[in-house]
């Protein structure tokens, strides 16, 4: 749908803080909602040109879904931008009437923070405040005075924030229904900035945050305009709860730009503690980088000639066999508890878990001959900096034929026999390298990893590996250390 054309100078728009939203961005707003009501009641607060609803309107007639009738209220305050704005809706109306879906609309040439104040605080006599289904907003931003009329009104409705961004949504989050939805374009500060930690408990208590979006430019979010503040998209639901896990995703803000989603767990994005109530984005271009680095690889561990399997002891089902301490007769069993570090700690005597298992007739197909294992934990905890975390079984620091490796572990192994010493601890470095672990965290939300997703990543070539392997005089070695020795080899085979 065509938005029509404004002119507006610099200064004006820095007063009015008006900003317009690119069409692609707009588009990416509206496909962020999720399912809609029949009858849509919409607020488009600062709507400019009115981009966000015509994107809003356009995504709903294409899909065609239960959608029947759009009741759109739009606040403008720029006298000079209303032609523009009712140009867009009398497009909207046509658009809808080809889709048999009702359209009206309201226009308000008023001043959204004044108004929806007085209403909400029952200022306006007999005035109830409006309720909204949806809301889609790219607010004005400006810093508020403590003493100005903006920050007078909005402290009428026990709202304080210092800037127009924060006051629009924290309006407009009381506009909603329960279950009504907001997508937000804001900058990025409210998240973390120590000036916004009244705004951040009033949003995180009223709406849940379902998803988050960031820009790996600054500036492609808007048409032409020199926007120096880093902004993020946001979908939230009225309602109190937050939900379990959510998506944070990154593009480069370009039209048909690649969007990289990844779910997180909600205790990451805010800490269920944390009186600052911080919004943590995770670096989403790390993850980006990550994949680059990944795609660039060409071995399969089938190619290396390695495969990776779990653990063949399934505990309970071999009670009769397991030993605390290991005594004549029996092998070392692995569990994750026997993870120290790069290495294996056997026995831990301390542990609860079995130390040993009987070597017997009917326990020797569980078991792996001697050798030098990868082993990877299946479950990481979520305090564990890393998903995947890999330690090595050498078989000159724990001395026996025959090995159990517990169902909770993964073990790397060379058609059921032990991995050449140098593979061995290159393939440790690579798995234990902030690159995998980032590629590994923009498809897995959860802390679980699978013998199929080892299998499914790209891997170094054996050259590359062995020559990693040959480097590490220790397997003790720092985040840091290994990054470098990765990165400087990846680099070295391209
Ligand atoms: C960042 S622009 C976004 C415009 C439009 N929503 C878009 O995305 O293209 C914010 C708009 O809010 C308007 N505005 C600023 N202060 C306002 C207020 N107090 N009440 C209503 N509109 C206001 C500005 O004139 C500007 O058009």
């Amino acid at each position: 749908m065509k938005i029509a054309a404004i002119e507006n100078s610099r200064s004006r728009q820095e007063e009015l803080g008006q900003f317009l939203t690119a069409m692609p961005v707009a588009d990416f707003m509206a496909s962020m909602f999720g399912p809609l009501p029949r009858t849509v009641r919409l607020l488009d607060a600062g709507a400019g040109a009115g981009a966000l609803t015509a994107a809003f309107v356009s995504r709903c007639c294409e899909k065609r879904d239960d959608v029947r009738a759009f009741e759109a209220t739009l606040y403008e305050l720029d006298g000079e931008i209303l032609g523009a704005l009712t140009d867009t809706m009398r497009g909207c109306e046509r658009r809808c009437t080809a889709a048999g879906i009702r359209f009206t609309f309201t226009i308000h040439s008023a001043d959204f923070i004044q108004e929806m104040s007085s209403r909400l605080s029952g200022d306006l006599f007999g005035s109830m405040p409006p309720a909204f289904d949806a809301a889609i907003a790219n607010p004005p931003y400006r810093k508020i005075s403590t003493d100005s009329a903006e920050r007078r009104a909005l402290r009428s409705v026990g709202v304080e924030t210092s800037n127009l961004y924060t006051g629009f949504i924290a309006l407009i989050q009381r506009l909603l229904v329960p279950g009504g939805q907001l997508v937000g374009i804001t900058p990025r500060s409210f998240c973390n900035g120590p000036y916004f930690r009244p705004f951040r408990e009033d949003f995180l208590s009223q709406m849940e945050l379902r998803r988050l979006h960031v820009f790996e430019s600054r500036k492609a979010a808007f048409r032409e305009d020199s926007v120096l503040q880093e902004n993020i998209i946001f979908h939230a639901v009225k309602g109190r709860h937050q939900p379990r896990e959510m998506i944070v995703s990154s593009s480069s803000g370009e039209q048909g730009a690649d969007v990289t989603e990844t779910v997180f767990p909600f205790p990451e994005i805010v800490h269920p503690h944390d009186s600052e109530k911080f919004i943590h984005i995770p670096s989403t271009s790390g993850h980006a980088a990550a994949k680059e680095t990944m795609d660039g690889l060409s071995a399969s561990l089938a190619s290396l000639g390695v495969t990776v399997s779990t653990g063949r002891v399934v505990d309970f089902r071999l009670k009769d066999a397991l030993r605390k301490e290991p005594e004549r007769g029996t092998v070392p069993l692995l569990y994750p508890c026997h993870f120290n570090g790069g290495t294996v700690h056997w026995p831990k005597l301390e542990a609860r878990k079995p130390n040993a298992i009987m070597d017997n007739a009917e326990t020797r197909q569980w078991l792996v001959p001697s050798g030098m294992y990868l082993l990877t934990k299946r479950f990481t905890s979520k305090e564990e900096r890393r998903r995947l975390v890999a330690c090595m079984f050498d078989p000159d620091q724990v001395k026996t034929d025959w090995i159990g490796f517990e169902n909770h572990l993964n073990y790397f192994h060379a058609s059921g026999h032990g991995l050449e010493r140098h593979l061995a601890t290159g393939l440790y470095a690579f798995l234990n390298s902030t690159v995998v672990d980032q590629y590994f965290r923009r498809f897995s939300g959860h802390t679980q990893v699978n013998a199929t997703d080892l299998r499914a990543l790209t891997y170094p070539d054996r050259d590359t590996l062995q020559a990693m392997g040959r480097e590490m005089t220790t397997l003790d070695l720092t985040q840091d250390e290994i990054d470098q020795l990765v990165t400087e080899h990846l680099h070295a085979c391209r």
